[in-house]
């Protein structure tokens, strides 16, 4: 096992796929790249089984063009369009005084089993909001701390089930049949906010081709996520109808000339007024349309959008609360004149437009806003940042520290225990780290089924005390 992860996100503009793992210095290294045009997907859902799994498909041929490693683990990204989330809370006893990664799963457990998650939803994430102990402050990260009590406020991400199964069943075509699955907002969360952002509270709004998510960080921990099926693509339809041209041609315009805020006006730096486009039905034919024309059409939608976005925010408290401010992200962010826009929108909050933190690979780039949510996948599975929380198969993930990369290192080149001759060539604190691997424990989940009668009794009892 060495750790190389394939990670896809499934847009519906397109479809990213990259292999990567840790390199010696714990970096992200990136093995291989693949994008493709998206195919039987609309708003984050998979429409089209087939044609999806073969788009898929081809996305991680060409990334695997590039590397022989072997894939262990596969992540993918999921819509908010077919997400719920829900707050829960959970308390244990902690018997020896000390916590540690036993009380700490145990005790994520118990928020998620304490949880109503709606019978046709899947559980996709179990985030700590906080943690206590013994009624003390709130803390990040219990472990290692003394006390007889454990609590942990969680924010849970559902998904509906046949929407995974769908995109299980893609990703079992192209030849996939283990993987987690991440929500695409946190994904791109995590890979545009600083610590500072995530710290003091962040809002990130994602504007893809047909969907605009947006989540909102606090204190480290995921808060709020919500969506609106509005994204780009909506313009370049607008565009196509009020213009009466094809859609290739509304796209062009759209990428070539669309703006909020250029000046259209004669004398203008661009130097031209009106544009030609062809017309539906008959593209031999061109007509003449105003550019300010052009620009009020993709204001309307966009602003629209933004509204939406901002009374939902308003709907659910975050607006007033809103911490560090609003960062854009997704392919839309690409327009000229959007944080102008939605600066006038939001009323005062601070805007940024932001892409991916760059992963140094060499040549390629990935310091793009559609690469947002791939790139906090690799981060989410690869990166430093992460806290104690629980995946979409239920297991508690650790964080992942320098410390526990060695490790791995370590177990890789040493099969069972170490001999006493490995021993000779470890440092102390190789030899520490290599100690606590050895006292790992297998965290599972709770059983569900099992927990009725005495020993749901005895839970409660085990929380009263
Ligand atoms: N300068 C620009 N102005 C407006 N739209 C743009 C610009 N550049 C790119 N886009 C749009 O961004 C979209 C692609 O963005 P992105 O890759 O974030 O979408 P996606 O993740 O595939 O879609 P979704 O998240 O909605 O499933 C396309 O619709 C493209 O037209
Ligand atoms: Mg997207």
């Amino acid at each position: 096992m060495n750790n190389t992860l394939l990670a896809i996100d499934i847009g519906s503009a397109f479809i990213h796929a990259v292999i990567a793992k840790h390199d010696l210095e714990n970096n992200i290294n990136i093995l291989g790249t693949g994008t493709q045009k998206s195919a039987g997907v609309n708003k984050g859902l998979i429409v089209d089984i087939e044609e999806a799994s073969k788009t898929i498909k081809n996305a991680v041929n060409l990334a695997k063009k590039s590397t022989t490693e072997p894939v262990d683990n596969c992540v993918v990204s999921i819509s908010g369009s077919y997400s719920k989330s829900l707050r829960s809370s959970g308390s244990v006893n902690v018997p020896n005084g000390l916590i540690t990664e036993t009380e700490i799963n145990q005790v994520m457990q118990m928020a998620l089993y304490n949880a109503t998650i709606v019978p046709e939803y899947e559980v996709v994430h179990v985030i700590p909001i906080y943690f206590k102990v013994d009624d003390s402050v709130e803390v990040d990260n219990p472990l290692n701390m003394n006390g007889s009590r454990l609590e942990v406020s969680v924010f849970i991400v559902t998904a509906k089930r046949t929407a995974l199964t769908n995109i299980k069943s893609a990703l079992n075509v192209a030849g996939f049949d283990m993987v987690k699955f991440v929500l695409d907002g946190y994904a791109s969360a995590i890979a545009v906010l600083d610590e500072q952002q995530k710290k003091f509270g962040s809002t990130v709004i994602n504007m893809g081709a047909t969907t605009t998510e947006f989540i909102t960080y606090k204190a480290n921990s995921l808060v709020h996520n919500g969506f609106i099926p509005v994204g780009s693509n909506h313009i370049t339809n607008d565009l196509s109808v009020m213009l009466h041209t094809p859609p290739g041609a509304a796209e062009k315009i759209k990428l070539e000339y669309g703006s909020i805020t250029k000046d259209y006006t004669p004398n203008n730096e661009l130097g031209i007024t009106k544009v030609k486009i062809p017309r539906i039905g008959d593209e031999d034919t061109t007509s003449e349309v105003a550019l300010d024309y052009i620009q009020t059409i993709i204001h309307a939608r966009v602003e629209e959008d933004l509204v939406l976005v901002k009374n939902q925010l308003k709907k659910s408290g975050i607006l007033d609360n809103i911490g560090s401010g609003i960062v854009i992200t997704g392919g839309l962010s690409n327009l000229d004149g959007i944080k102008k826009l939605a600066e006038k929108v939001f009323d005062g909050i601070p805007i940024s437009l932001s892409m991916p933190k760059n992963i140094k690979n060499g040549f390629i780039n990935f310091d793009e806003p559609t690469l947002s949510t791939i790139m906090g996948l690799l981060q989410y599975s690869l990166g430093t940042n992460r806290n104690y929380q629980l995946d979409s198969s239920k297991k508690l993930v650790k964080p992942i520290k320098k410390e526990v990369y060695k490790e791995q290192k370590l177990e890789s080149v040493h099969i069972g225990n170490p001999t006493q001759a490995d021993k000779q060539h470890l440092s102390n604190s190789q030899k520490e780290e290599y100690q606590i691997k050895d006292n790992s424990t297998v965290l599972t989940p709770l059983n569900k089924e099992k927990k009725k009668g005495v020993s749901r009794f005895w839970n409660k009892v085990s929380e009263w005390f």
